[in-house]
C-alpha cells in the first residue's frame, strides 16, 4: 500500500498524484482515513498519494469516468487539431477560415495576456503570480511561464490535466503548480492573497458565480486583478424564439453585475468582443452542416443498406433509452439555428477586468 500523509504536510516535490473519490484506489483506502490522516477538506475531496507512483497513476486514470463536458472539450480539440479550447478573435484583417483558426485563437490569448499586470511586477520588481483557472490544455499557462510570469494552473478534467502535465514538463525549471480540481474546491484558505491576478479564459461560465467570488476575494491580493474572457447570456435568453437554447452555457450578464456588487471588486474594464468572436460560430456551423451532417447521412445510408435489421434495432434501442437527449442535441446542432446571428442575439462575449479592492 502506498504511503499516505496529510496533504498539508506534503512538499511540492512529494505530491505525485491526486486520486479522486470513485477511483479504485480511494475506495480501497477509505477504511484507513484516520490511520493515514488524510485531510478531506484539502483539495476538495481529493486524496494525495505519494510513493508507488506509476501503479497509482494507472489505477486512477483508468477509473475516472469522462463526463460529457470533458468529452466535448477533448473531442473538439481532437477534431479541430488545436491547442486552445477558446474561440478565436477575428479582427477585420484576418480572413475567416480553418487555416487562420490558430492565429485567431492566439490573438484572443494576446488580448488576455495584455490585460494582466506586467510579468515583472513593474515597480515592485517581484514576478507577477497568476493562476489560470480552467486552463484547458495548458497552452496559455505555458505562454505565461515563457513570458516571465510565475503561473499556476487549475483544471478539473483528468484528460486535459494529462496534457497540461506533458506541456509543463518543458518548464520544470520554473516554479509552477497544477491543481486538479474544480475551482469551487480550491483550498482558498491555504492560498490567501497569493496571486496578483486570476485568469478565466472561457472557463468562467462553468463555475457558479456565488462560489467563485468568495474564493477570488481570498486568493487575489488587494489591488490584484481578475481577468475574465467569456460569454454571458443576454436579456433575450429564454424568449422562446427559434434559436433560443441552441447555445448552452454562460451566466446571465445582469446577474454577473449584481453578484459583483456583493463582493470586494471594482469593474475596471468591460469590453464587448461578441462581434470579433462570433465569426467562429460561422466557421464551426459551416463545418457541422456542410461536412459532418452529410458524412453522418452517408454512414446512416451505408448501415441501413447493408445491415438493415441490426441498424434498425440499434436505432430503436437508442431512441428508447436516449430519445429525449437525442432530440435535444438534434435541436441544438442540426436544425440550422446554431448560427452567428443567433449567437449574437443570445450571448454577449466580454473581456472583463476586475480589481480586488484594498
Ligand atoms: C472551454 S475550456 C477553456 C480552456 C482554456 N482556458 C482555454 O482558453 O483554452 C473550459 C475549461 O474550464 C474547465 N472547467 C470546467 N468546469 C470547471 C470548474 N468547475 N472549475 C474550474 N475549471 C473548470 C474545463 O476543464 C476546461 O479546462
Amino acid at each position: 500500500m502506498p504511503l499516505l500523509k496529510s496533504v498539508a504536510t506534503l512538499t511540492q516535490a512529494e505530491v505525485l498524484r491526486i486520486a479522486w473519490p470513485g477511483s479504485k484506489i480511494v475506495r480501497s483506502l477509505c477504511g484507513h482515513r484516520e490511520a493515514f490522516n488524510i485531510r478531506f477538506a484539502t483539495y476538495g475531496t481529493a486524496f494525495v498519494t505519494i510513493g508507488n507512483c506509476s501503479e497509482i497513476l494507472n489505477v486512477s486514470q483508468s477509473n475516472k469516468k469522462m463526463n460529457s463536458k470533458e468529452l466535448g472539450l477533448v473531442l473538439g480539440q481532437q477534431l479541430l487539431g488545436v491547442d486552445d479550447l477558446h474561440y478565436g478573435l477575428w479582427t477585420d484583417d484576418l480572413p475567416l477560415g480553418f487555416a487562420n483558426l490558430a492565429e485567431a485563437q492566439q490573438r484572443y490569448t494576446e488580448q488576455i495576456i495584455n490585460a494582466l499586470p506586467a510579468a515583472d511586477g513593474g515597480e515592485t520588481c517581484q514576478q507577477t503570480r497568476v493562476i489560470d483557472i480552467g486552463c484547458g490544455t495548458g497552452h496559455i499557462l505555458a505562454q505565461l511561464l515563457e513570458r516571465g510570469f510565475a503561473a499556476d494552473g487549475l483544471v478539473p478534467a483528468p484528460r486535459l490535466a494529462e496534457q497540461v502535465r506533458r506541456r509543463l514538463a518543458a518548464h520544470n525549471d520554473k516554479p509552477t503548480r497544477l491543481f486538479e480540481s474544480t475551482f469551487e474546491q480550491f483550498p482558498a484558505d491555504e492560498h490567501r492573497a497569493c496571486y496578483d491576478a486570476a485568469l478565466f479564459s472561457e472557463s468562467y461560465q462553468y463555475i457558479p458565480m456565488s462560489a467563485s467570488f468568495p474564493i477570488l476575494a481570498q486568493i487575489v491580493k488587494p489591488g490584484g486583478l481578475v481577468v475574465i474572457c467569456d460569454f454571458f447570456k443576454t436579456g433575450h435568453a429564454g424568449d422562446g424564439q427559434p434559436g433560443d437554447k441552441s447555445f448552452g452555457g454562460g451566466h446571465k450578464m445582469h446577474q454577473f453585475y449584481i453578484e459583483l456588487g456583493k463582493h470586494p471588486f471594482s469593474l475596471l474594464e468591460d469590453i464587448d468582443i461578441t462581434r470579433q468572436v462570433s465569426p467562429n460560430i460561422k466557421l464551426l456551423d459551416e463545418t457541422l452542416m456542410l461536412r459532418l451532417v452529410p458524412a453522418g447521412q452517408t454512414l446512416d445510408r451505408y448501415l441501413r443498406e447493408n445491415y438493415p435489421r441490426t441498424w434498425k434495432l440499434i436505432k430503436t434501442v437508442f431512441k428508447i433509452f436516449f430519445g429525449k437527449k437525442i432530440e435535444k442535441q438534434k435541436y441544438k446542432y442540426f436544425t440550422g439555428h446554431r448560427t452567428q446571428a443567433v449567437f449574437e442575439r443570445y450571448k454577449t462575449y466580454r473581456l472583463l477586468v476586475l480589481r480586488r479592492n484594498a
